[in-house]
């Protein structure tokens, strides 16, 4: 068997996003064009970030390739498999992309316990038993850096770090083909948000998990990316590795988003943080 025969993760062809607003008796419809025909493939196991300025288009091109909002134009394929616009998706097709936005709490049930927040997925879509559910769910609680007395706590007893560390887990119970994050540690302070971009780098050694990493801090994104492509109202204006894009940015754009950057990246803020802890109390 040869590797040329698998197929990327992901690929979207010209994905293109339309929204038709406002249209009343004495306003003409206005369209707004959120996403121009996109196209990129994903390898498993690598991260792509997707980075740009608010309003841009990132987080309806996430929507699309979650399968929540449909395209305008275009296609997506999955592990090679292309998503049938017609016939509507598959509850299959669906379990294998999962997405972690920037607030956990509002997708997180306040009444329900951690432990059935992480068992649901599996309850849902599996016939997999309750033991062999709450097994799962504990060992997935345990991945992301929590701990077993977690299991039966609610979700407003956590941190916003801690909740962040729950969307994950639940994203990952059902083995997703990939993850979209969008802007998932945009929320929080910048310690927590080191430990959380290592616990995806961490997740994504162990498992050759799949990312797209959807971001406005390039700080965040020189960290995580393996490749970035760059939106500007719609359009993709460059797309590269981590290091040619950050080396060597080559649309005006993309230089002048840089330049707006402070150089303040992950590891400078650890240095911060370690020698803050250093000084005596
Ligand atoms: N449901 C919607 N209806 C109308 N316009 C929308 C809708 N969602 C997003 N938009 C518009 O599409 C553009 C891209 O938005 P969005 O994808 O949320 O950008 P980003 O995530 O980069 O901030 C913006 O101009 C936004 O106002
Ligand atoms: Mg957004």
């Amino acid at each position: 068997m040869s590797n040329a025969a698998i197929p990327p993760v992901l690929e979207v062809r010209n994905l293109t996003r339309d929204y038709v607003t406002g249209g009343g008796l004495f306003r003409p419809a206005k369209v707004v064009h959120a996403v121009k025909s996109v196209n990129f493939t994903l390898t498993k196991g690598k991260t792509l970030a997707v980075v740009g300025e608010s309003g841009c288009g990132k987080s309806t091109l996430a929507r699309m390739i979650t399968l929540i909002d449909q395209q305008t134009a275009g296609d997506i394929l999955i592990d090679g498999e292309i998503v049938d616009k017609t016939h509507g998706v598959t509850k299959a097709m669906r379990q294998k992309v999962q997405i972690v936005f920037q607030n956990p709490y509002g997708s997180l049930n306040p009444r329900q316990k951690i432990g059935d927040v992480l068992a649901e997925p599996l309850l849902l879509n599996t016939d997999m038993g309750n033991d062999e559910r709450r097994q799962k769910a504990m060992a997935m609680l345990l991945k992301v850096g929590l701990a077993p007395e977690h299991f039966n706590r609610y979700p407003h007893m956590f941190s916003g770090g801690q909740r962040q560390r729950i969307a994950i887990a639940r994203a990952l119970m059902l083995n997703p083909s990939f993850l979209v994050l969008d802007e998932p540690v945009s929320a929080l302070d910048l310690s927590v948000q080191a430990q959380i971009l290592n616990l995806l780098k961490d997740l994504q050694d162990e498992f050759g998990l799949t990312y797209v990493f959807i971001s406005h801090d390039l700080s965040v994104v020189r960290y995580i990316a393996d490749e970035v492509m760059v939106m500007y109202f719609g359009d993709v204006v460059e797309h590269g590795s981590r290091q040619a894009v950050f080396d060597n940015p080559q649309h005006a754009y993309t230089q002048t988003l840089f330049a707006a950057t402070p150089k303040a990246d992950v590891a400078s803020i650890r240095r911060r943080l370690a020698a803050k802890a250093a000084l005596p109390a």
